[in-house]
């Protein structure tokens, strides 16, 4: 499939790339409201760099990657769909809910896709706990936790301003990856209860080339709560950008019959631990796996897997073969609301009971994921 990005930023290159780590898709062009972002990137890999308009309306162009600001996701896919693209859009799908359903009857009226990041639970650590919790190892999950804690985004990207706009925030720009991974690993969420905190109404940005400017603080920047889902487990979480430093593990999953704690939901691979009752911890690598052999060097030179395009590789075999995507417009709506009803629980004061109930997405088989593989 022929694919053009909008939005040459941070990520663009994540995706350009990712087209030589898979066999059913080529960058053909690529478009940004920055000419010159998009001219910058045409030149580096070899792509035809056209307007926002003309990128929609070229008709070698059959699928739009999505890779705006979040505020401009919605616009971009509602165009995408009305110029008869699909469109694989980064996370979150929109700024909230009602976009989601806006961008869900369009995506129905024209029979187009669209899926949504992130990818990451298809990846080896994602795929390996599912299988681990399918086959009855530490029983049905009944009670977990998940944290994320750090101190912003300021420190180190170009121009953090949309992290603290509504769209982004610790939930909707990292909860994403932690919520998508457990609506994997246990299927949807039903309700919500949280409350929010913002600990300072300004920021400064200490990343270059805007070192020492503020940012106006628009949407909390610490919310805790607890997610309870379909099949009745208790999920308590805790999302902060106001954190300097913790000893918490990413996530924890308690059964019947034992425990386990996942690595990080933003990468492919990390080792999981697993015990049965009061056992010690067993380590279980999943290096091995399709998704899991490291193939880029970290910042601090450590490898890691990184496969991110495995979604929209998936995706476009799905619409190859006229079955649902993994990273499906149903999971991503399902993730907007979850992460919406937790911004609405805290702002109430009340319990946030979710409309949506999407299916668990497939299993993704080692053999599925070989086949799309360069
Ligand atoms: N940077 C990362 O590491 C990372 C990782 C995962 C996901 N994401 C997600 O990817 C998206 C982009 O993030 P980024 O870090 O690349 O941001 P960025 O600010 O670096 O880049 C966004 C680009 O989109 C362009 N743009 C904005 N509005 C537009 C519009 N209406 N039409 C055309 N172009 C437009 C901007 O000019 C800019 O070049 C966000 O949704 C973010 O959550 C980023």
């Amino acid at each position: 499939m022929r694919l053009g990005i909008i939005g040459c930023g941070n990520i663009s290159e994540t995706y350009f790339e990712s087209q030589n780590l898979f066999n059913n898709f080529n960058v053909v062009a690529c478009a940004d409201i920055n000419m010159e972002a998009a001219k910058k990137h045409a030149e580096k890999y070899n792509v035809k760099a056209l307007s926002v308009d003309d990128i929609l309306s070229n008709e070698e162009v059959d699928l739009i990657i999505n890779l705006t600001i979040p505020s401009a996701h919605k616009e971009i896919i509602i165009k995408s769909l009305n110029a008869g693209k699909h469109c694989f859009s980064e996370k979150p799908l929109a700024m909230n809910f009602n976009e989601g359903i806006e961008i869900s009857k369009l995506a129905n009226e024209k029979k187009l896709y669209v899926g949504c990041a992130p990818d990451t639970f298809l990846g080896a650590a994602g795929q390996k706990a599912r299988a681990i919790i399918e086959d009855n190892k530490i029983g049905n999950v009944v009670l977990g936790t998940f944290n994320l804690m750090s101190h912003g985004m300021e420190h180190w990207h170009p121009n953090p301003d949309f992290f603290f706009k509504p769209g982004a925030g610790p939930v909707f720009d990292v909860g994403v990856y932690y919520i998508t991974q457990l609506i994997n690993l246990i299927g949807p969420v039903k309700s919500i209860s949280s409350i929010s905190g913002t600990a300072t109404p300004e920021r400064t940005i200490t990343s270059e080339p805007r070192n020492g400017e503020k940012i106006k603080v628009e949407t909390p920047t610490t919310l805790m709560g607890t997610l309870e889902f379909h099949n009745n487990a208790k999920i308590q979480f805790f999302c902060s950008w106001d954190v300097w430093k913790h000893n918490h593990s990413t996530i924890e999953l308690y059964g019947l019959n034992g425990s386990m704690v996942i690595p990080d939901p933003n990468f492919f691979s990390g080792d999981i631990l697993i015990s049965n009752k009061e056992e010690d911890w067993q380590v279980v690598n999943n290096d091995e796996m399709s998704l899991g052999i490291p193939n880029k060097t970290d910042n601090d030179d450590s490898k890691i897997a990184n496969y991110r395009g495995i979604g929209l590789s998936e995706m476009i075999d799905s619409i190859n073969n006229n079955r649902q995507a993994r990273c499906s417009l149903e999971l991503a709506i399902h993730v907007l609301e979850v992460m919406e009803g937790i911004i609405k629980s805290s702002e109430g004061k009340e319990i946030y009971n979710l409309i949506t109930k999407p299916v668990q997405p497939n299993f993704l088989d080692d053999s599925e994921i070989e086949k799309l593989k360069k």
